[in-house]
């Protein structure tokens, strides 16, 4: 697969890789086509890793992109990719996070409304799944670091878009099809973005950000 990756940072990088290892062509994304860490990287992993802009990237992807840019900015960074993405899957990995105020980070949108609501409003012609935005990017490529079984959740108004984006995670990462819980349409970003603020005190309080949870039930 074509995949494209908007971001430039370590979780751009880290799924990049991946991907990559797997034998998927991959394209990281940045503000500038001439971003040096996105230059680095594709210097790193040689052929076939390669950068560009956002839209370079969006044009890019056949079927997916993933947002890996920081939450407070994504729209402004997605802003321009609207035709490249049309018809396409967005993998919605991003959190809007406000460390301007120090730790723990505050959320730029919240309550009645979220980034994965707002990227698919401003993208009705995208299918946007929030996913893996509750794990740390080590854990996303490989599950296993945590021990046990651990939950992922997921939502997006397209179930298609969600079983593809799911089977996918299990193909590419190992994902157990039993790690998901799908919350359902994509105003649950509304949930898991927030879930980040309890992630964050785990963290601390673990010393680890190879933390995640189990939902259990009857
Ligand atoms: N770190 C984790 O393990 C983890 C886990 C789950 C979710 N997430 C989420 O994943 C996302 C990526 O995290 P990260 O730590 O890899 O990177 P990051 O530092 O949060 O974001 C870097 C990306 O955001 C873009 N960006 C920043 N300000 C921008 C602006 N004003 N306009 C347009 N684009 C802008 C940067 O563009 P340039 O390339 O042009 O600089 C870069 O591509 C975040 O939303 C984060 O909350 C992170």
């Amino acid at each position: 697969m074509r995949i494209g990756i908007l971001g430039s940072g370590g979780v751009a990088q880290t799924l990049g890789s991946a991907l990559i290892t797997l034998g998927h062509e991959v394209r990281l994304g940045a503000r500038d086509a001439s971003n040096e860490r996105v230059r680095a990287w594709a210097e790193r992993e040689a052929e076939p890793a390669g950068g560009g802009t956002f839209v370079d990237v969006a044009a890019f992807a056949d079927q997916v992109a993933l947002n890996c840019t920081a939450g407070a900015h994504s729209l402004e960074a997605l802003e321009g990719c609207r035709e490249a993405l049309q018809g396409k899957i967005l993998v919605d990995v991003a959190n809007p996070l406000d460390f301007s105020q120090g730790m723990p980070p505050l959320l730029t949108v919240t309550n009645t409304d979220s980034l994965g609501e707002r990227i698919q409003r401003g993208f009705p012609d995208t299918r946007v799944v929030k996913a893996l935005n509750t794990v740390n990017h080590e854990v996303m490529v490989d599950p296993g670091r945590i021990p046990g079984a651990h939950t992922l959740f997921l939502c997006g108004d397209d179930a298609e878009a969600k079983a593809r984006v799911r089977g996918w995670l299990g193909e590419w990462f190992g994902w157990p099809d039993t790690a998901f819980v799908d919350l359902g349409g994509i105003r649950a970003a509304r949930a898991t973005e927030a879930y980040l603020l309890l992630w964050v005190h785990l963290m601390q309080v673990t010393g680890t950000s190879d933390v995640s949870v189990r939902v259990v039930h009857p």
